[in-house]
């Protein structure tokens, strides 16, 4: 291993697993030192593919030197006991989405990091598309005024096949169903833009997937604690998956990103460097519509190399679980409302679970 580098070691070289690897690859200061999965073959191919050591156990793992951050990489009602035991084994962790299946858990795995003074980045790479941050900049400088508007529309297909790939797939016990799998990612994007909500109704339905027992497709109402209103559409149901949107509308400007393109990019206020932010995204990008691995990995890439800046400044990670919490509460907030049939106000108690 090249000096400067910090090492990686992913647990669970399923679906997603090979992102992160390239990513690594492509990272400047990161190197993937090794893998871990219970399950000898995926294993077996995986550390073939690329080059690194690879581990029966977590804890094998953990034991490795060159091991300085842990990706936790399983399904998601396992990164709770896999984060914990990492960071008091003191590895850094990188955690997909969502990090946890309830705010306690959460609380807990921050507070443990804390304690043991180490890093934890959640993986909700859209934050870091170049579409998004000019949206946010935007807002930060009051280009918009006052929000009006913040909507996601997430037309997406996946096959039965994808759910029966993995049996955590199909069950939400296991935290799967649209909105804490897909969707996650763009309620995540609407409170990094627009703030958390303080309201929301959703309606939960299985359009077109009848074998699985999880939610295809979330309809919701929000009302944001800035008074801003939002509509929130997802489906994994609508063939064959159309680009994710994004839509900010304020008294003076509107903004909408499509993939992770800028379809329109509109201020009362025109500045020099408006035109330029219109061509962001122009060349073509998976972002996930019609597959689970339409995707690229530069997203990944920004992510590990903020974590990466994060350990050597030794400063606060872009996407903290201080930061995902708020969008795990909007996902749990939605679970609820749609099971009781009613508005649910926000903020959540700790207690509040996927279960
Ligand atoms: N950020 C994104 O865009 C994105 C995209 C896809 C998946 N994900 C997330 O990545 C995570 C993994 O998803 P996936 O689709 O790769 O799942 P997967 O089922 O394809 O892979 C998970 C792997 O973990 C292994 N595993 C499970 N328990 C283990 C244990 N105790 N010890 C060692 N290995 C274990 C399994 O054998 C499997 O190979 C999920 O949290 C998912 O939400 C994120």
């Amino acid at each position: 291993m090249k000096d400067s580098r910090i090492g990686f070691g992913l647990l669970g070289t399923g679906l997603i697993a090979p992102f992160h690897a390239r990513a690594l690859n492509a990272a400047a200061e990161a190197e993937l030192a090794a893998a871990a999965d219970m399950n000898a073959e995926r294993l077996a191919k995986f550390t073939a593919e690329y080059g690194c050591k690879g581990y029966a156990t977590l804890e094998e793992m953990l034991a490795d030197p060159e091991v300085g951050v842990v990706s936790v990489l399983t399904p998601n009602h396992l990164h709770y006991e896999a984060v914990m035991r990492a960071l008091e084994a003191g590895k850094h962790v990188l955690v997909e989405k969502p990090p946890a299946m309830s705010l306690k858990e959460v609380d807990e795995m921050a507070a443990k990091a804390r304690q043991k003074g180490l890093k934890v980045e959640v993986v909700l790479q859209c934050r870091t598309r170049k579409a998004i941050q000019a949206m946010r900049q935007a807002i930060e400088q009051g280009r918009f005024g006052r929000i009006l508007h913040a909507d996601t529309y997430m037309k997406w297909f996946r096959a039965t096949d994808y759910y029966r790939m993995d049996a955590w797939r199909m069950s939400r016990r296991w935290g799967a169903g649209v909105t804490i799998q897909q969707l996650f990612h763009y309620i995540d994007l609407l409170q990094y833009l627009a703030g958390p909500p303080k309201r929301v109704q959703a309606r939960m339905t299985n359009l077109a997937h009848p074998e699985i027992e999880v939610e295809d497709t979330t309809l919701a109402f929000v009302e944001f604690e800035n008074g801003a209103q939002g509509v929130v559409q997802a489906s994994t149901a609508l063939w064959p998956g159309t680009d994710i949107r994004i839509e900010i509308n304020g008294e003076n400007g509107t903004a909408i990103m499509v993939g992770e393109r800028i379809e329109t990019w509109k201020f009362r206020d025109e500045r020099p460097e408006d035109e330029e932010i219109r061509q962001i995204g122009r060349a073509a990008v998976g972002t996930g519509a019609g597959g689970a691995a339409d995707l690229d990995f530069q997203d990944h890439q920004r992510v590990i190399e903020d974590l990466v800046a994060a350990i050597k400044e030794d400063r606060q990670p872009m996407i903290t679980l201080e930061s995902a919490r708020l969008t795990l509460e909007w996902a749990l907030a939605m679970y609820k409302s749609a099971k009781q049939e009613a508005p649910v106000e926000l903020p959540l108690g700790a207690e509040e679970d996927v279960w």
